[in-house]
């Protein structure tokens, strides 16, 4: 179906010569009014569902660009219909929805996938995401997320790819392409936005919205890296952050959005603000009133204003006082058009699902399984515990309140999510061993969060009648996600101990943790015999854990955040500074160490605390399989490499133990002198790599001399000659280290 206004557009040429998006654009912003232009820049809510009489006026009169949260497919073509043919000019809309980790199939949480360290397979759960959402109409997604999160608290950290700008960079540009395909007017492509723009993870404290305080050299080399990625591999649209930054809210923060991300970055995409992060600039008291925060976001390039309508109500006027000028929101409706055109809106604006497959189709399971299976990390293992094999046991106890629970193994952001789909832990058990083993479940608490302790004595009868425990406990997923932060990350309600009573039933213990976050579990540590990580997992969450558990597949995640052992640790994360006094074995002590009135002198003069240890629980990076991998003959064919030049790192990894798996192969990098400090280990690359029992390789890492730069004091990204270390193993504690020193030859 093809709308007159729209054909209108296309056949304005004369003589049928095909004319460029940049053209097309053109000529349409010249037929257009200012108030036209204005209503491109204003995204509105839709009424989900149905179409409420002021949207649809709102829309008839040329005052909408784009409408958020409307997935009913028949009503996104009511709106594009009334878009296109009772307006002016019909142009469509942009139709906005968060997709963030899957639409109707869930995928693990961003966190989550993060772990699997696997771009390809985390392009595919994108690229299923956007032909299921595409199928009813949405046309951009709002992600990914790729605020560097190094603050478990927030609640948010959830939907981040973790504290790296490496890992959240390679992994974020992986999801643009899964969700943009080859090309955005593809059927089932979808834009893509980089958000939250930018810091917004360095909120203090991990309270969601709260104010940021970051030096621009951090910034700049820590929590831009990744949106500097996505812009450069072409994100269609970036969104501000809803915080304030160094004093200035990212919404009306002009040096971000326009002197780094317009001027310096060239970055030609769409910028949205976030919801209501226009008119919340006078709650931050950085503006008197809307009037003078939609001057501020315009002026700081803030193309269109998500939900609040300042732009509407006022831009006009600001026009008319010259303090906004007409070739400013010319530019920017330009890049709003330019999305549409880009989108193949003009030609195609309406969707039939029945042009995509299939929602929640066999095919999209079986990648939700993979990759929850592939985002589970193994924190511990003790005396091989897992795999459990089902012809050695007669029974099982299947025991916790996140066991058997179809929503909560969705995690956060699952508006379209439907828990009818879901397989849990309990039944996918079942499925799977059901045939060989007793499967005897019982839920031992409540929720998450229950006080009441009355379910034990069933659970604890159960564990003692049957061989093995696995015990599925965590956060229900309001517990994180926007505005669910928490002071305490501990496992909550009495589930420690409902652990520490079931350890003592003395049969093997195997805790499934399912959180939104890194959890301080140091408390369990001791009682489980196995730990096994599985963030929030999605759709397939049960069937994924039980092929794990049961050595159908081997644990090979990683994880892509630090664990702390307490909230006080917080933020911690390996690539921090040196310190001029770093800790060590030797130099730190504990309270029990210390003497009753010790001099002041006896105590070590290190960077730790007194009352817990200064090593992460576990590292970023770690992450156990069934089998063992040793590294060894780490080499450079030349440890003297000139600037602009390649560095080539060698190193041999072996399978030593008795079944095959996967091992995420991690190069950490340390610049050992710098204009600026740098931090004791950068991770720069990492590789997937199969290893049946014994079998060796050799893995090679490139770089170019440039990978190693950083914005110095000057604020010019440059790599600096020097010297250097590098590391390749598993985790970022690695130890198998070479030196070699870059020269400048000029
Ligand atoms: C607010 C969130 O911060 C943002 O990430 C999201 O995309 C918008 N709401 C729209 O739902």
């Amino acid at each position: 179906m093809l709308c007159s206004n729209s054909v209108a557009i296309q056949n304005d040429r004369e003589f049928g010569i095909p004319q460029s998006t940049e053209e097309k654009v053109s000529e349409l912003i010249q037929r257009m009014n200012l108030d036209e232009k204005i209503g491109q820049m204003s995204q509105l809510q839709a009424g989900c569902g149905h179409i409420p009489d002021h949207l649809a006026d709102d829309i008839r009169h040329g005052r909408v660009g784009s409408v958020l949260n409307e997935v009913n497919v028949d009503v996104v073509n009511e709106l594009q219909r009334i878009s296109i043919e009772e307006t002016r000019l019909g142009i469509p809309l942009l139709i906005g929805r968060d997709v963030i980790h899957g639409f109707k199939t869930v995928f693990p949480i961003p966190l989550g996938l993060a772990a699997s360290w696997d771009p390809q397979l985390i392009k595919q759960t994108c690229r299923i995401s956007a032909q299921e959402a595409a199928s009813c109409g949405v046309n951009w997604t709002f992600a990914p997320m790729i605020d560097i999160s190094r603050d478990p608290r927030w609640g948010r950290v959830a939907e981040s790819l973790g504290e790296d700008p490496y890992l959240c960079a390679t992994l974020g540009a992986a999801m643009v392409d899964g969700f943009q395909g080859d090309k955005l007017s593809e059927k089932g492509a979808i834009a893509a936005c980089a958000k939250h723009f930018a810091a917004y993870g360095a909120a203090e404290a991990g309270k969601d919205y709260n104010t940021v305080n970051v030096p621009e050299n951090e910034l700049r080399n820590v929590y831009l890296r990744p949106f500097k990625k996505l812009a450069d591999s072409g994100v269609a649209s970036f969104m501000t952050a809803f915080c304030d930054l160094n004093g200035v809210p990212a919404t009306g923060n002009s040096w971000l959005l326009d002197d780094v991300l317009r001027k310096e970055w060239d970055y030609r995409g769409l910028l949205v603000s976030d919801w209501d992060s226009v008119i919340e600039l006078s709650v931050h008291g950085f503006t008197h009133n809307d009037k003078e925060s939609a001057c501020e976001a315009v002026n700081a390039g803030v193309d269109m204003e998500m939900a609040s309508r300042s732009y509407k109500h006022h831009l006009q006027q600001l026009v008319d006082e010259g303090r906004v000028d007409l070739p400013q929101i010319d530019r920017m409706v330009a890049r709003i058009l330019t999305l549409k055109f880009d989108l193949g809106l003009f030609d195609n604006p309406y969707t039939s699902a029945a042009d995509y497959p299939a929602l929640v189709n066999v095919d999209h399971l079986e990648v939700a399984q993979q990759s929850a299976a592939k985002s589970c990390v193994l924190l511990k293992n003790d005396n091989q515990v897992l795999p459990l094999n089902a012809d050695q046991m007669s029974s099982i106890a299947v025991i916790g309140p996140l066991a058997d629970d179809d929503y909560e193994q969705l995690g956060t952001w699952v508006f379209d999510g439907d828990p009818h789909h879901s397989v849990t832990c309990k039944a996918a058990i079942e499925r799977l061993v059901g045939d060989k083993l007793d499967v005897r479940y019982c839920k031992g608490l409540q929720t998450t969060r229950s006080e009441s302790c009355e379910q034990f004595s069933e659970a604890l009868e159960l564990a003692a009648q049957c061989d093995a425990t696995v015990v599925v406990v965590g956060e229900e997923s309001f517990m994180s996600g926007e505005a669910h932060s928490r002071a305490s990350i501990d496992l909550p309600g009495q589930q420690v101990a409902l652990i520490d009573a079931l350890a003592k039933e003395g049969k093997p213990l195997i805790v499934v943790v399912m959180a939104g976050r890194p959890l301080t579990i140091e408390n369990i540590l001791d009682k489980a015999d196995s730990i096994l990580y599985a963030w929030h997992p999605g759709t397939m969450g049960g069937p994924a854990i039980a092929d794990l558990l049961f050595g159908f597949q081997a644990p090979s995640g990683k994880l892509p955040v630090t664990f702390p052992r307490a909230v006080g640790q917080i933020p911690i994360y390996y690539a921090h500074k040196n310190t001029g006094r770093p800790v060590s074995d030797v130099n730190c002590l504990s309270m029990a160490d210390i003497p009753e009135r010790p001099e002041q002198t006896s105590l070590g003069m290190a960077s730790f605390h007194l009352d817990v240890n200064y090593r992460p629980l576990f590292p970023f990076g770690y992450g156990l399989s069934y089998t063992c991998f040793e590294y060894s003959g780490i080499r450079m064919a030349r440890q003297q490499v000139a600037l602009g030049g390649q560095v080539e790192i060698v190193a041999d990894i072996k399978n030593t133990g008795h079944c095959a798996g996967e091992e995420v192969v991690q190069l950490y990098i340390r610049d050992l002198v710098g204009s600026v400090t740098r931090p004791v280990k950068e991770l720069k690359g990492f590789q997937r790599v199969l290893l049946q029992p014994g079998e060796q390789k050799t893995i090679t890492f490139t770089l170019h001399t440039d990978e190693l730069a950083f914005y110095g004091r000057d604020m010019q990204l440059n790599t600096e000659p020097g010297s250097f270390q590098a590391w390749v193993g598993g985790d970022s504690d690695a130890r198998l280290m070479i030196d070699f020193d870059i020269y400048d030859d000029e």
